[in-house]
């Protein structure tokens, strides 16, 4: 039997080209070799952003940036959690065999009451089970989630095997996760260290106009200058190659660290050369976004077809969820 493939992707912020490189190229490979199940987690993001006024906006910006990158509602199921009620339902019900300690214990809980400690909610506290809840209802096989999500994998892991145990039945498969950061290449920022995030403030969007990248990167932190020949450069510097070599030739690249090698390089002029790239290869995925944007009837069918074909699937695993728990019908 073909495997399932589920993820949900947050939507809180807009994508960046971390993003792009990271999760979006992969789901847009896997949706061909796999059945794939993508989701707007848009009741996640109500345990961290409670406010109405950007909730429809921001699913819809994650929507088109999604499309726009190329996943293909007609070759996957690509949907809108709130969209399914059958996922509340199971969500309920999954409730009862999770434990406070337990889920007290995680660290995304933890870091999230650091995070936010004027809003410790119940929906925080049992995220992990609103997770497994969408990978279990599809009975997904991998979970494809960057590192900060294992836990989250696990807990779903957990819970799916508690619930075969205490009702003596091998329901759910075990979902497994795979990191795709592994294989790919880690994306840095524009702050000099560490690597791409919308939380961190050093993010090219895919988004960005024209404009707006140039800013970024003109911005882009780095230092003095090497001063001696053929030095190893420093992350700041070494961050800014590594764009290169995602968005510029090999040839550009070469010359620029060539340029380095032998103290002669103006990072003025690389950033003017990463700045047209980078600008070069996000234009027309910008200019998608956009048009997708702007027609609601394409976007209403997408989601309409992506319930359709979620639910199939998540009314089955319910209405047996229901009968192994012990729901019968008068
Ligand atoms: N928690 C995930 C994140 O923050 C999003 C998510 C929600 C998810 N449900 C999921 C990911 C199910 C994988 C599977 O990125």
């Amino acid at each position: 039997m073909q495997q399932i493939v589920l993820s949900g992707i947050r939507s809180t912020g807009n994508l960046h080209l971390g993003n792009y490189f990271g999760a979006i190229k992969s789901f847009v490979r896997m949706q061909h070799e796999y059945n794939c199940y993508f989701f707007v987690a848009d009741w996640h993001s109500l345990t961290t952003h409670p406010h109405p006024g950007d909730l429809h906006a921001n699913v819809k910006s994650v929507l088109s940036e999604y499309l726009a990158c190329g996943i293909d509602p007609e070759v996957c199921t690509l949907y809108i959690q709130s969209d399914i009620p059958e996922i509340a339902e199971m969500y309920l019900l999954m409730n009862m065999n999770a434990y406070i300690g337990e889920l007290e214990r995680t660290t995304t809980f933890k870091e999230k009451i650091r995070k936010q400690p004027d809003n410790v909610n119940a929906g925080l506290l049992t995220y992990p089970v609103l997770m497994a809840t969408d990978i279990l209802i599809h009975k997904a096989n991998k979970v494809p989630v960057g590192k900060d999500q294992e836990q989250n994998i696990e807990m779903a892991r957990r819970f799916g095997k508690r619930f075969n145990q205490i009702y003596g039945t091998d329901y759910f498969p075990e979902p497994e996760g795979f990191t795709y950061e592994k294989n790919l290449v880690k994306i840095p920022g524009l702050d000099g260290s560490g690597k791409m995030g919308k939380s961190e403030g050093n993010a090219i969007n895919l988004a960005d106009d024209a404009k707006t990248i140039h800013q970024k990167v003109m911005k882009a932190v780095t230092d003095a200058g090497p001063t001696e020949m053929n030095q190893t450069p420093p992350e700041v510097i070494e961050n800014l190659f590594k764009l290169m070599e995602v968005a510029s030739t090999p040839e550009a690249v070469a010359f620029y660290r060539e340029q380095y090698a032998k103290c002669q390089i103006r990072y003025g002029d690389l950033k003017k050369q990463l700045s047209a790239d980078i600008i070069q290869f996000t234009a027309p995925i910008r200019e998608r976004i956009l048009e997708i944007q702007s027609d609601d009837a394409y976007l209403a069918k997408v989601v309409s077809m992506g319930a359709e074909k979620a639910r199939i699937s998540a009314s089955a695993t319910l209405k047996d969820v229901r009968e192994i728990i012990g729901f019968r019908k008068f």
